[in-house]
């Protein structure tokens, strides 16, 4: 092997510890994920290929996504697309990067008494953003009428991409809109909803690579977090049906206040529910009118 030739393992050592150096944080873990994406292989499988000598290519190929990640892009930017339960979405600067606790909100849906006894439930999405949530419900519950709005026309649209790869674009309609008053009173069954919820304070302070990076649209949530949710339980108290649901991500810390906004709109059966974590994270409730 001439000396400037590097094994794979020689490389993941290297990129760990160039991208620790710059503060990145899981730096084995983002340097896996590059790997992994330029050998088309999962990230446990590329231990196979650990004395393997990489092509120039590849190895160049890696450099040049270290040196982005090390420069402070999310590594799911840098990869360009991202796993979110059966999908695998592009993902980019337009939208915010889907989390894994979002996945449980789909759960949620899934498995409510609206989604399960409605024959053609009217399910809407809002503030889609990539349009994870409203592809997954479309994918996984099959029946229905989908809709994903969102108030940013870029983010909406990736979530458009994101359709035709799903192959749900004839299932799953996108429109741009601040909130969802303009469906007609009484029509919707599922209101599912991921807003920014963040206080503007905090967004500042922020890790560099979601600052920088995601849109501040989908992040800052006003001054005490809640503005969007305000907003948006006021259209919902007008578009659900009675008996439909509301079921929105929340912060760790916000499930009385967001408790106290549900009760305040009139919702039932309001319950806060844990992440895996163990940390506040959803809010569902019904509409009783
Ligand atoms: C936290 S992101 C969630 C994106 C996606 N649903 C997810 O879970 O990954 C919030 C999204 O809400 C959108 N948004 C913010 N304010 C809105 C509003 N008033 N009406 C509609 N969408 C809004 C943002 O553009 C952003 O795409």
């Amino acid at each position: 092997m001439a000396a400037e030739e590097k094994t794979l393992k020689d490389l993941l050592s290297l990129g760990e510890g160039y991208l620790s150096r710059h503060a990145v944080p899981d730096a084995r873990v983002a340097c896996e994920l590059l790997a992994a994406c330029l050998f088309k292989c999962g990230r446990m499988e590329l231990y196979r290929y650990a004395d393997d000598v990489p092509s120039e290519r590849l190895t160049d190929a890696l450099r040049r996504g270290l040196r982005r990640v090390a420069g402070g892009e999310p590594v799911q930017y840098v990869l360009g697309q991202w796993d979110f339960r059966r999908l695998t979405l592009k993902v980019d600067r337009r939208a915010l990067i889907p989390r894994p606790e979002t996945e449980q909100l789909v759960d949620l849906v899934l498995k409510s008494p609206q989604a399960v006894n409605s024959e053609k439930p009217l399910v809407v999405d809002v503030g889609t953003g990539t349009g994870c949530i409203i592809l997954s419900l479309a994918q996984e519950l099959g029946k229905g009428v989908f809709v994903g709005v969102d108030k940013s026309a870029e983010a909406l649209a990736l979530a458009r991409e994101n359709a035709v790869l799903a192959g749900l674009e004839e299932r799953v309609l996108f429109a741009e809109s601040d909130g969802c008053g303009e469906f007609d009173p009484g029509s919707v069954d599922l209101l599912v909803s991921n807003p920014p919820y963040i206080p503007t304070r905090v967004v500042d302070g922020l890790a560099r690579h979601i600052r920088e990076h995601e849109p501040r649209m989908a992040l800052d949530g006003g001054a005490d977090g809640l503005d969007v949710y305000r907003a948006l339980l006021l259209d919902a108290v007008m578009v659900l049906k009675t008996g439909g649901g509301v079921f929105l991500e929340i912060g760790d810390d916000q499930g009385s206040s967001i408790r106290d906004l549900l009760e305040e709109y009139g919702f039932t059966g309001i319950e806060i529910h844990k992440d895996h974590a163990g940390r506040d994270r959803f809010a569902t409730g019904i509409q009783s009118v």
